[in-house]
């Protein structure tokens, strides 16, 4: 093989011990004497002997190489790539419509990471191959899109033609619900880094006397969830605590303007509303959020922003019946009559939270116990 056009090669490290190494080739060769790299570290190796074992690969080095299972390996000569964003090509297989913002299982190259879709570009038309603008997509259609890991892993771009540039989405079980291959990476992910100061969330919440915290109140319009937030804050706040609340009113009116109620609509609510909230934790904030949050997706994808302890999740729980009846913004009564489309309950599903950390009922218990029930849950956390 030419200097110009070195053997491409990508292999997943399964064990190291010493100056042994066992891979599996996910593509390409490798031979005696070849030199390959740890592609996160960067640290180069020379191969003097290498068997075949159980379909793996035994390889002695001539230097003891310092990296995890699970790791890429390349040849030295013809290095990859390694980012967090990129440019794919999408085919979506699932029934279940495609939402941008919505947090995914990736699987490339025998590397798992979380990946949101964060731009929808475009969808491809099959037969001719024309571009058509889309906010979601449908089972069985191409589209170009872009995403977001949470955190780097190697990317191939499909004009490497190596097995490692295509990839699955999948929710998380084995259910495949996309595949995808590559396209390029989008370089923005090696210049960002978050800023590690001196000043940071630990001392910031320790000046407040206080361990931050997300109560995430979730439930059916009308449910209750403004009330007990409020009686929440108004507690914490006569025992000194620093908190803020967020809910619908102050946030859709501001941030959240431009947002409505369709699925697409809401799930980038609750992202950006998940986002502020963490930030408001890295303040040192105790925060209590009170969004209807009707999809299971996006309440997981905000618990996963925090740490284990952080996130409290409320179910405030009525049915449909009576949050109906107590209707105090007349919103059911219209919805019912025509004047609201994708209103919670009716046009919209509810996904009741299956483990949360609390749960309310608030048709016995009224606000004033449950908010008390909510704030001795914290201080026993502390
Ligand atoms: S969420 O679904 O995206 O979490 P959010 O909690 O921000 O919703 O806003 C819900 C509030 O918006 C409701 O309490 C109600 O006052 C109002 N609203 C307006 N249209 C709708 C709708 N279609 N469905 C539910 N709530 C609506």
């Amino acid at each position: 093989m030419s200097e110009e056009n070195p053997k491409a090669l990508r292999a997943q490290i399964v064990s190291t011990a010493a100056s042994t190494i066992t891979l599996r080739v996910l593509d390409g060769e490798l031979s005696a004497g070849d030199d390959i790299v740890v592609v996160r570290s960067g640290q180069v190796a020379n191969l003097t002997s290498l068997r075949v074992v159980n379909e793996l690969i035994e390889a002695n080095l001539n230097i003891a190489v310092v990296a995890a299972a699970g790791e890429i390996v390349a040849a030295a000569a013809a290095r990859a790539e390694i980012s967090d964003q990129f440019q794919a090509q999408i085919l979506w297989l699932s029934e279940q419509d495609m939402v941008p913002g919505r947090s995914y299982t990736l699987v490339c190259a025998g590397q798992t990471v979380s990946a949101t879709i964060t731009r929808l570009k475009y969808k491809v038309e099959q037969a001719s191959g024309k571009h058509i603008a889309a906010s979601t997509i449908a089972k069985d259609e191409t589209f170009i899109a872009n995403l977001s890991l949470s955190s780097p892993i190697v990317l191939d771009p499909v004009s490497t033609q190596l097995k490692t540039s295509l990839f699955e989405l999948t929710s998380g079980d084995t259910h495949i619900l996309a595949q995808g291959e590559i396209q390029h990476s989008l370089r923005r992910a090696s210049n960002i880094h978050w800023q590690a100061l001196e000043v940071d969330k630990a001392v910031r919440s320790a000046l407040k006397h206080q361990t931050p915290k997300i109560v995430w109140l979730t439930g059916l319009s009308a449910s209750g969830k403004s009330t007990i937030a409020n009686l929440v804050e108004k507690k914490l706040l006569a025992k000194g605590m620093h908190t803020y609340l967020l809910d619908g009113d102050n946030v859709r009116q501001g941030i959240n303007k431009d947002l409505g109620f369709t699925e697409v609509d809401r799930v980038e609510n609750i992202r950006r509303i998940g986002e502020i909230s963490k930030l408001m934790l890295d303040a040192g904030l105790i925060v209590i959020a009170s969004f209807i949050s009707p999809f299971r997706a996006e309440r997981r994808m905000v618990r996963a922003l925090f740490d284990h302890a952080e996130f409290i999740e409320v179910h405030v729980d009525a049915s449909l019946a009576i949050c109906e009846a107590r209707d105090p913004k007349g919103l059911y009564k219209k919805a019912r009559q025509g004047g609201i489309q994708n209103f919670t309950g009716l046009d919209s599903p509810y996904e009741v939270p299956e483990k949360p950390e609390l749960k309310i009922e608030t048709e016995t218990e009224s606000a004033e116990e449950a908010a008390t029930k909510i704030v001795e849950y914290l201080s026993k956390q502390r």
